[in-house]
């Protein structure tokens, strides 16, 4: 009891008082430092830059508001009281304050933004050129199967597109209502079940831009991100060539081996690989999974030594996604990684 007490006098010691002022501008800090990271207002295309500039406005907007009323604010407090005569003529300014200030310039500026918005909004809108570049993009818990329908192939995770070039992404989702947001390049959208939405974006210069979805969606929403790689159109078309092409089977050594153990084992139950009997599209299509950049929707660099921990046990990187562990071991292991070196 004589602790209680002692801590309830610690309490309202300046200290704590300190630190309850440093969880708020701690949380503030990192808010804005994760806002640097997904970089919303470092457009690289054309939608986001509509976005970007509506956005400047009304913040531009908003702090002459600030300033103006805080300035008036200040103007009234600091006044002081002046004879009869001049307290009518300070009614008068009051009232003449309160028409402009409070109901026509107020009314000019929302007027305003909703014209630039709407401008936006329609401009977003605009449906692009026919012919262009379709990617069906389905939500799952916790990843982004990424279908090539005008090809016929399917990856996951990773969309590749053309540089300078619009794009159109189909959105829907396998299970609950997810958001699909690449900052750089356009705002978000929602991806829900049984309703396909449509989006379309184009990124300017070649790069990674990263995705991530926006919508609360369970246990492992934070670890659901994805990477708009964006190729110079050359480079697109040989990344494209390289996806149509037949696969390779491996026909002798550890990387054969491998493929049997695969093949043979639960992993076929959930996931593809083009060419094989794998066929489950229940997990990410594993058809070129050698050359994506990581495992489990942005969880992990995709190195040998991260995708055999990811194989033996994806639980203890990401808990709650629906890859169980796997019991592989040793030689096994080795040589199911041989395999999947192979799988560009
Ligand atoms: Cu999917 Cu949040």
């Amino acid at each position: 009891m004589r602790l209680l007490g002692h801590a309830t006098i610690q309490r309202s010691s300046p200290r704590p008082r300190l630190l309850r002022l440093a969880i708020p501008v701690i949380s503030i800090a990192l808010a804005l430092l994760s806002g640097c990271r997904i970089r919303a207002l470092d457009p690289a295309g054309p939608a986001s830059r509509l976005i970007a500039g509506l956005w400047w406005f009304m913040l531009a907007i908003s702090i002459i508001v600030f300033l103006a009323v805080v300035v008036t604010l200040a103007i009234a407090l600091l006044r002081r009281r002046g004879d009869e005569e001049e307290e009518a003529r300070a009614h008068r300014v009051s009232y003449g304050l309160i028409t402009w200030g409070g109901a026509i310039v107020p009314g000019i500026i929302v007027l305003g933004l909703m014209i630039y918005n709407t401008f936006v909004i329609v401009n977003l809108e605009t449906p692009p050129p026919d012919n262009v570049l379709e990617v069906m993009v389905r939500a799952h818990h916790f990843w982004w199967e990424v279908n090539y329908h005008q090809y016929g192939f399917a990856t996951a995770n990773e969309i590749h597109v053309p540089t300078g070039q619009p794009f159109v992404v189909l959105l829907d989702s396998e299970d609950v209502i997810h958001s699909f947001w690449v900052p750089q390049l356009h705002g978000k959208r929602d991806l829900m079940p049984d309703f396909t939405g449509r989006l379309w974006m184009q990124a300017d210069e070649p790069g990674i831009y990263r995705g991530q979805c926006a919508e609360f969606c369970g246990l492992q929403h934070a670890k659901m991100k994805f990477v708009v790689v964006a190729l110079e159109p050359n480079d697109f078309q040989a990344w494209l060539q390289q996806q149509l092409e037949e696969r390779l089977i491996p026909t002798s050594g550890r990387a054969l081996r491998g493929r049997q153990i695969f093949m043979g084992s639960e992993c076929v139950y959930c996931h593809a690989i083009s060419g094989t009997n794998a066929t489950s599209t229940f997990g990410p299509d594993l058809t070129n999974i050698a050359s994506r950049l990581e495992l489990g929707a942005g969880t992990l660099p995709n190195t040998r030594g991260n995708l055999a921990a990811w194989i033996i046990d994806a639980q203890h990187f990401k808990p709650g996604n629906y890859m169980p562990p796997m019991p592989i071991e040793g030689p096994d292991l080795q040589d199911m990684l041989h395999y999947m070196d192979t799988l560009h």
